[in-house]
């Protein structure tokens, strides 16, 4: 692969290649576990962060923790990306900071986490009761909330010419989820917990926005790409790290390791939010032939 570093910066100098100053960016979910790594990324790189989330409190935290960590005037949001009225408002109010949006990460989701006790999502979970309500708000947050995101910023950066937009997907895009990584020993067959049916689903749908909107407005210079993480090491149990990793290392499509820090994605994301991810620089990791939209896991760093 090409790095766009290589004849004006010395290796070593990543930070200065991928410099972002000045660029503004959107990351919806910004005050969540990855959502603010997304916002570190950008600060480290000296754009400007902005932090849209349905949860006010945490997303002006999160400002507040990165513009005194990194020193760019990052800004935390209130803003449901499920109401286009509220998206607009919000990106008026962006403008009328900045004067411009670069970048949009379309990151906010209803992600059910695995802790110390297992897998958040529980009997309601299954597929067997899986209630409709619960599919319409999970299909609305992760992929209407994109979309709409999409279709609202993406015109604007369209009139100017130049934007990124990229997709947070999963590796469950791709690969189907092992539900026996998730089980309790304490409990029924019809009681163990399962991931949602609906995080499949908005993650894989993500994946055709993405390769949508990779063509749709190439013309005018705004390019689209996902990225699709493996599970993100946090405070899970022993016993679920040692089955994801184990289940990781026996699929075809996996990388070595599904478990991965956070920091992790740095490398990727800043690939494709930079401008040197333009279409000469193709990336075919794991075998995976790229067309319009780049569609890498997150198991190889550089
Ligand atoms: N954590 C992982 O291991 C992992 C792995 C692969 C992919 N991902 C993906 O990365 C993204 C972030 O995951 P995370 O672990 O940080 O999840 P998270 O739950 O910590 O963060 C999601 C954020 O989205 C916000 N949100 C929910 N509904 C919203 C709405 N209507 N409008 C605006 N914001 C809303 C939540 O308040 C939360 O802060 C998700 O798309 C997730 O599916 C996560």
């Amino acid at each position: 692969m090409q790095l766009p570093m290589t004849k004006k910066h010395p290796a070593g100098s990543v930070k200065e290649a991928f410099n972002l100053t000045g660029r503004v960016a959107i990351i919806t979910g910004g005050a969540g576990l990855l959502g603010a790594k997304h916002a570190e990324a950008i600060a480290e790189l000296v754009g400007i962060p902005v932090l849209w989330d349905i949860d006010k409190v945490r997303a002006e935290d999160r400002a507040t923790e990165i513009t005194s960590q990194f020193r760019v005037p990052a800004v935390g949001m209130a803003v449901d990306v499920t109401q286009a009225e509220c998206i607009r408002r919000a990106l008026a109010e962006v403008l009328s900071m900045f004067g411009r949006v670069d970048i949009l990460i379309n990151n906010a989701a209803n992600d059910p986490k695995v802790s110390t006790s297992g897998l958040q999502a529980g009997h309601s979970s299954r597929l067997e009761c899986f209630p409709l309500e619960q599919w319409n708000r999970d299909i609305e947050v992760g992929l209407t909330g994109a979309f709409l995101c999409s279709r609202i910023i993406g015109c604007e950066m369209a009139q100017r010419n130049k934007g990124v937009i990229l997709n947070v997907a999963s590796d469950l895009a791709i690969i189907a989820p092992d539900q026996r990584i998730y089980r309790l020993s304490d409990l029924t067959e019809d009681q163990q917990p399962v991931k949602p049916v609906t995080y499949s689903v908005v993650k894989a749908g993500l994946l055709g926005l993405t390769r949508y909107l990779a063509t749709y407005w190439a013309e005018k210079g705004v390019r689209a790409n996902a990225i699709s993480p493996g599970g993100a090491q946090t405070d899970q149990n022993v016993e679920f790290v040692r089955r994801l990793t184990k289940s990781g290392a026996t699929w075809a499509h996996g990388s070595p390791r599904r478990v991965q820090g956070c920091r992790c994605l740095s490398g990727i994301r800043r690939f494709f939010i930079h401008d040197g991810s333009e279409p000469r620089h193709r990336w075919r990791p794991l075998g995976m032939v790229n067309q319009d939209a780049n569609i890498p896991r997150a198991g190889k760093c550089f």
